[in-house]
């Protein structure tokens, strides 16, 4: 049984609904999970774990959260990827999901395997469906 890592950066809380309602999908098939601010996070928990989901919502323009998301998925450029599987997901408002489009072809430059190859975007705060969303991304996390 593989533990998971979410790592998240979120401002209004949008993104952390989402990546609660993750871990409790991956919670719900049995396996563990640590859910982590990446302000709280370091490089080591993304080596040492094989099962990482990572969530940030559009910032700046279509792009990651620039102080803490940013700098953060840069160090992992170096990161051996292969033998890991992630997922990716994110709030956001105006724009059409370039920055998730955008961070998808980023990690799999860097050798991820991703369970879900579009990312998981939800406008704003996550309803009823969204949230049934992130837990069956959490779910589907698990069992990869
Ligand atoms: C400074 C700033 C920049 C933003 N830039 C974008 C953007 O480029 N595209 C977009 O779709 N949404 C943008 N948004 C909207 C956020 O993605 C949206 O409010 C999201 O729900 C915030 O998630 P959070 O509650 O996890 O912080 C921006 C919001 C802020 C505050």
């Amino acid at each position: 049984m593989k533990k998971a890592t979410i790592i998240y950066w979120s401002g209004t809380g949008n993104t952390e609904m989402m990546a609660n309602a993750v871990a409790e999908g991956v919670k719900s098939v049995g396996n563990d999970v640590d859910v982590v601010r990446v302000e709280d996070t370091n490089k080591d928990m993304v080596i040492n774990s094989q099962l990482l989901a990572f969530g940030c919502p559009s910032m700046g323009m279509e792009v990651l959260e620039e102080e803490s998301m940013e700098p953060f998925i840069e160090s992992l450029s170096d990161v051996d990827f292969s033998g890991k599987t992630i997922a990716l997901f994110g709030s956001y408002d105006w724009g059409d999901g370039e920055w998730m489009r955008n961070w998808v072809e980023r990690m799999k430059e860097y050798g991820a395997n991703l369970v879900n190859e579009e990312g998981l975007t939800i406008h704003l705060t996550p309803d009823d469906e969204g949230i049934d969303d992130c837990k069956a991304l959490g779910e589907q996390l698990a069992k990869a």
